[in-house]
Parts: C-alpha cells; structure tokens; sequence
C-alpha cells in the first residue's frame, strides 16, 4: 500500500533542552505524526502536524477500556552526523504482535518505518549529542470509539512522538537495586505479558511503588502461578551470568521479547559465550550465590539499555552481584551495543537503518 504523508509544519518551534538534564520521556519535539483507522475504509490520513493536546471525546474506549498499544525505538546521532534507527521493523511487527492480541488492525510495517524516518529527519534538531542521550521514539495506537461497550472500537489512531532522553535510570550505567516481587504478579501464560499494551503498566504500578519505598528502583517479576521462576523486570528483560554461562527466562508468552534481549543474545554468540533461554527459579540465583558461581546481573530494554543489577531483595534476602560493580560482560556488552547503535563500531549485524 503506498500512502502520501502530508506535513504541517509547527509555526513556533518550542526551545531545546538541556542536553545535559534531559532526564527521560520529559521533552517533546515540535511535531508529531497521526494516522486514524475506521472500520470499512482501513488506515488513512497520515500526517505530521505541531505536537500538542487531543481533543477526545468522555467516552473514547481507550479512557475506559484500555484497548491500545505502544512501541519503544531510539534514534542515535553519530559523530559523523548521520541519524541511525536500531532495528525499527523488529518494533513494527511486535507492534503487529501488540495489535493481533488487543483485537487492534495491523498496520502496515514497512510504511510505519517510513513514518517513522519522515518525523525524525523533520525533528533531527532534537537529536540530543553526547554519551548516553538519544530521540526516543513512542509510537502508540488506541481505541476511539466513543462507546461504553466492551467490544473491539471500530475507529483508532497511530500516533508517533519523540522525547530527547537521557538515561532511563537517574544513576546511568551503574548497578540498580532491584526487589524480586513475591506478592503481586505481572502477567500469566495467556494473559497479554507477551504484548506491549497500557494494563501491563498499571497492573506494575502498586509493586512499583512499595519497591520505590523500600529503596528499589524496580521490581523482577516471578511466574504468575507458583511465583517461582524469574520473568522480567519493569521495563527491562533479564539476564544472569552463572559460572561462565549467561542465561535468561525463554519467551512463553508471559514477557516481553525485547528487541535488546534478542540482540544481547546475538552478540554474545557472536563472541562464542555459552547463551541459555530457559525456565530459571530464583531459588537457583540464590543457590548460585551461596556457592560463590553467580558472577554478573543485567537488564536489557531500550529505554535502559543495558543495566547492571547490584543488588537482589527476596523475601527480605539480600544478595549483593559482583560486589555492586558493573561486570566484565555487562559493560562489554553496553559498550558494543551503543557503539553500534551511535556509530563507534562497525555493524556487522545489519541492525542500523540511516535515516
Ligand atoms: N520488558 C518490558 C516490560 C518492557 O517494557 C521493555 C521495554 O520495551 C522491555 C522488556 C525491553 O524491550 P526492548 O529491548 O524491545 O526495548
Ligand atoms: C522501552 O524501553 O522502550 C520501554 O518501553 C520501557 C518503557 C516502559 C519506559
């Protein structure tokens, strides 16, 4: 399908902000891109116009139904100054991933990388330079019927905005501490863990919050049955190094299949390390630790990149990882995979796209 995006262009660009205090999801570029779907007559209307407010309808199912998706991406500046996307079709089709589960059309992939490019390369001003800075790019699609039936709308919008970041966590690359969650649950084998839509979030939020209070920065999920295997952290996938082998929860539908997961997975074959996906219990973590073999933690997202876990709490058991330091292979991987993602270093993956 072949569609004309249409651009408005914002008539006051907003100034830019402090590259240096960027924090993240804070700042919003000048446009944004919309495309709306009705039922009979498909996607149509792609545009670009001045970022700024909805206007919806009380009633909008979204409002009450959560019925929507969202994706995470990132654009890089390099020092030569091209603009680069990691990955963006493997978002577009877990987008369609997203969108199969929530009863939610498709989109068409290969235009959405299209849209995509077309915003950032009209906003590249906002491309933040220097270490650690990116455009975070938040494409979203929700229910707009106005309706108070629960059914799947009739009528959505795409919608993509961008969000000059920093680092995700306040303290960047260095070790978070992280509350293994015994109380509440995530997700459950065919519930929608798998999909990247809004009530995985709120459903996150209370554990979250008393993780907050206790000094975490985020909570690891266990299996939503026995509470017993270790799933995923907030907005991160997890990774653990035992004894020389790296091993990380496999895909069974209650997690998310992070698009950093499969590239860490990739790059560490790469280097001939052994990678194992698999059921992995938090008791085995905490045997591993007592026999001295459990050697480095690590979380994996776009939004986090790749960050170091420090510090374990189970049940009121805490265990420190690596003595709180940044290990061998964690910062390994961190500094290969922004290498390639800024530039620095030689994709021989194929995972950049110029925009
Ligand atoms: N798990 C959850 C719950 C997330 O929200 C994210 C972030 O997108 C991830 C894992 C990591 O996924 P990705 O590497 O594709 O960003
Ligand atoms: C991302 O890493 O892109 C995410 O979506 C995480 C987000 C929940 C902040």
């Amino acid at each position: 399908m072949s569609y004309q995006i249409n651009i408005e262009k914002a008539k006051n660009p907003k100034p830019k902000p402090d590259p240096k205090n960027l924090g993240f999801g804070k700042y919003f570029t000048d446009h944004m891109f919309i495309m709306d779907y009705t039922e009979g007559k498909g996607w149509h209307d792609p545009r670009i116009v001045p970022y700024g407010p909805l206007s919806l309808d009380p009633s909008t199912m979204v409002l009450h139904y959560g019925q929507a998706i969202f994706e995470g991406l990132k654009a890089y500046r390099t020092q030569d100054g091209r603009v680069l996307l990691f990955r963006p079709s493997k978002n577009m089709e877990r987008m369609n991933s997203s969108n199969e589960r929530m009863c939610i059309p498709p989109i068409d992939e290969k235009f959405a990388v299209e849209a995509v490019k077309t915003l950032v390369n009209l906003d590249k001003d906002w491309i933040p330079e220097g270490e650690g800075t990116s455009l975070y790019i938040r494409p979203f699609i929700f229910a707009c019927d106005p309706f108070l039936g629960v059914h799947p709308s009739n009528t959505y919008k795409f919608i993509i905005i961008l969000s000059p970041s920093g680092p995700y966590y306040p303290g960047g690359i260095n070790p978070v501490k992280i509350y293994v969650e015994s109380k509440y649950v995530r997700a459950v084998r065919g519930g929608t863990g798998f999909a990247k839509t809004l009530g995985n979030y709120a459903a996150s939020l209370k554990a979250q919050a008393e993780a907050e209070k206790k000094g975490y920065i985020q909570v690891l999920w266990l299996d939503g049955v026995e509470r017993k295997y270790i799933e995923e952290v907030g907005a991160m996938n997890v990774f653990f190094k035992i004894n020389g082998e790296v091993i990380t929860p496999s895909l069974e539908g209650s997690i998310l299949p992070g698009i950093t997961r499969d590239s860490v997975i990739e790059l560490l074959k790469s280097w001939g390390m052994k990678v194992t996906e698999r059921r992995l219990s938090i008791q085995e973590l905490y045997d591993a630790h007592a026999r001295g073999t459990f050697e480095e933690a690590f979380g994996t997202g776009t939004a986090a990149v790749i960050s170091p876990i420090g510090e374990l709490n189970w049940e009121g058991k805490k265990i420190l990882i690596n003595d709180e330091k940044i290990g061998e292979t964690s910062m390994k991987l961190y500094n290969t995979l922004t290498g390639i993602q800024n530039g620095r270093i030689e994709d021989k993956f194929g995972w950049t796209v110029e925009v």
